[in-house]
């Protein structure tokens, strides 16, 4: 079928943007003062805490406890943070918070020498609504800074295993590039928070350059959003019924008529 084939013409064309996803970028104001700090507080942390393994390949990844520590540096940075959420909510949802006390953060520390990455992941598991990173240094001299990278994809359970599905399709990248494959990287620079919902699926590309890449992710819980779904809940069809419907369906669904013959439709 080709276009312009008949005389009709169309009235209106009216967009719904569902469901789009808000990546927000701010920037906090003379921030090299507070890097300086909060570098030297990450050199005494790491001696404390040699970290653990969770999205990162390499690297060095704190406990979540960050803010815990009662240091000058952390503690700016969670103010920073904490006007940054709030100045994103009143644009997001035209809503400011009353008071921020409510709000629960948890935060820790990512340092990616060269070579290292984080795995694509979400943070629902957490319980929070938001998520963000602050970046403290970001060296500037290399092609692979170890963008952020935000991918079109949800993961969905369907009884028999998780599987990533991919989104929204937009126009190709080119030659055998599928329409779906589209993720949005981001070069981080020292003094920005990038906030985004914490269902949104993003990963850290590996790093190559001299020095080390420094930041703080964060998890915020905002009571005013009230209860949003997180990775515990469950699934329509999930637990044993699911597993009959799937692996058993042949036997399943005669079982169930047979029932609804003899017992009626309740
Ligand atoms: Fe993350």
């Amino acid at each position: 079928m080709t276009a312009n084939t008949t005389d009709l013409e169309l009235e209106t064309l009216r967009v719904n943007r569902l469901f789009e996803i808000p990546v927000c970028v701010l920037a906090l104001k003379d921030a090299s003062r507070l890097n300086g700090e909060l570098i030297e507080e990450i050199r005494k942390l790491r001696a404390r805490d040699k970290g653990v393994r969770i999205s990162n390949r390499g690297g060095y990844h704190s406990k979540k406890d960050l803010f815990d520590h009662n240091l000058p540096g952390f503690r700016k940075l969670m103010d920073g943070i904490l006007r940054s959420y709030n100045e994103t909510r009143m644009e997001v949802y035209g809503l400011g918070c009353s008071s921020t006390d409510q709000l629960r953060v948890q935060g820790w520390v990512n340092v990616n020498s060269s070579g290292d990455s984080n795995e694509a992941h979400e943070h629902l598991g957490g319980g929070c609504h938001w998520s963000g990173v602050y970046y403290v240094q970001t060296p500037k001299c290399c092609q692979d800074p170890g963008h952020i990278t935000f991918e079109n994809l949800v993961y969905k359970d369907f009884g028999t295993g998780t599987k990533r599905i991919w989104r929204v399709p937009s126009p190709s990248q080119g030659r055998g590039q599928s329409a779906y494959h589209n993720c949005v990287p981001l070069r981080p620079s020292e003094g920005e928070i990038v906030l985004f919902p914490s269902s949104t699926i993003h990963r850290v590309d590996e790093f190559r350059g001299e020095g080390e890449r420094i930041s703080i992710a964060f998890n915020i819980t905002d009571p005013a959003l009230n209860h949003l779904p997180d990775a515990g809940d469950p699934l329509p069809f999930s637990g044993l019924r699911s597993w009959v419907r799937y692996y058993f369906y042949g036997v399943y669904l005669p079982l169930m008529r047979m029932k609804q013959m003899l017992v009626g439709h309740g």
